[in-house]
């Protein structure tokens, strides 16, 4: 299996293209000039230093938490206790658990954000917690139920099945993580945000589509279906510069209030 962190640093362009500046430029004109913002399933905190390089944030705190310890270590590595003016602290916790504490401690955050990770929680009880402390989420990146690869397999259907039902039955959260945070939270602006990957790769996509594919299989197969297969064609259409992928993401800015 790739290595998170090394997946999540080389999505961060993919990220960046696929961001819908709609709903985050709506995103900006809810926070105060120094946010206090609570990240939650932070990565390896490539969130913050794209919102200081794109201007959205010039100041305040930012608490990057994750319960992946060497992926959150990786973005302390990389960025220390700061970007530009903003004061960044790590917290290698439960999203859910820290939530609770710092309600209990009576802390409080302008906004919580959440890049590709509404979809792998599930959204009721997220929203519940996360209330506690801030009263708007943003959750771009949010995985929308579709997922295609080409050229076209006969296993295709078959194993994108079980890779939707291995996100609903085997792990929290479920491919309408989008849908499931429309519905549970209050929208206050929402847009598409695909992932789209097509040939000749650029950096870093190579990683994250050996990365996804490694996902898929591995997913599928604790369902109980052999993908290696379908996997090891897809891996050769990589190697050839011929594997062509997407996903449907929706951004969402929603009130948890
Ligand atoms: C798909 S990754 C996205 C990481 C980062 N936001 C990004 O877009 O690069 C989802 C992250 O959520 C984290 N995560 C999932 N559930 C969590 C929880 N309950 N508490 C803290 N982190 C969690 C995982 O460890 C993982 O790093």
């Amino acid at each position: 299996m790739t290595d998170h962190a090394a997946y999540l640093d080389a999505k961060r362009a993919l990220d960046d293209r696929s961001l819908n500046r709609d709903v985050l430029d709506r995103f900006a004109a809810e926070l105060p000039p120094e946010p206090e913002v609570l990240e939650v399933g932070a990565g390896t905190a490539t969130m913050v230093e794209r919102l200081v390089d794109w201007g959205v944030i010039e100041g305040g705190r930012w608490v990057a938490v994750d319960a992946h310890e060497e992926a959150l270590a990786a973005g302390e590595a990389r960025i220390g206790d700061a970007v530009g003016n903003v004061a960044v602290e790590f917290r290698a916790a439960d999203a859910f658990e820290f939530a609770a504490e710092a309600a209990g401690a009576g802390r409080r955050f302008d906004a919580v954000v959440g890049c590709a990770f509404f979809d792998v929680v599930d959204a009721a009880p997220a929203v519940d917690a996360l209330g506690e402390v801030t009263p708007v989420a943003y959750a771009p990146i949010t995985y929308d139920g579709e997922t295609r690869f080409a050229p076209p397999d006969p296993d295709d259907d078959a194993v994108l099945d079980r890779y939707h039902r291995h996100m609903r039955e085997f792990r929290p959260g479920g491919p309408d993580g989008a849908a499931a945070l429309a519905r549970e939270a209050t929208v206050i602006a929402e847009g598409p945000s695909p992932w789209r990957i097509e040939p000749p790769y650029e950096s870093g996509e190579r990683t994250v589509l050996a990365h996804l594919l490694d996902t898929v299989e591995e997913a599928v197969g604790e369902t109980g279906y052999d993908a290696s297969d379908w996997a090891d064609g897809r891996r050769e259409a990589l190697g050839d510069g011929r594997l062509r992928y997407e996903a449907a993401n929706r951004d969402l800015l929603v009130r948890l209030e």
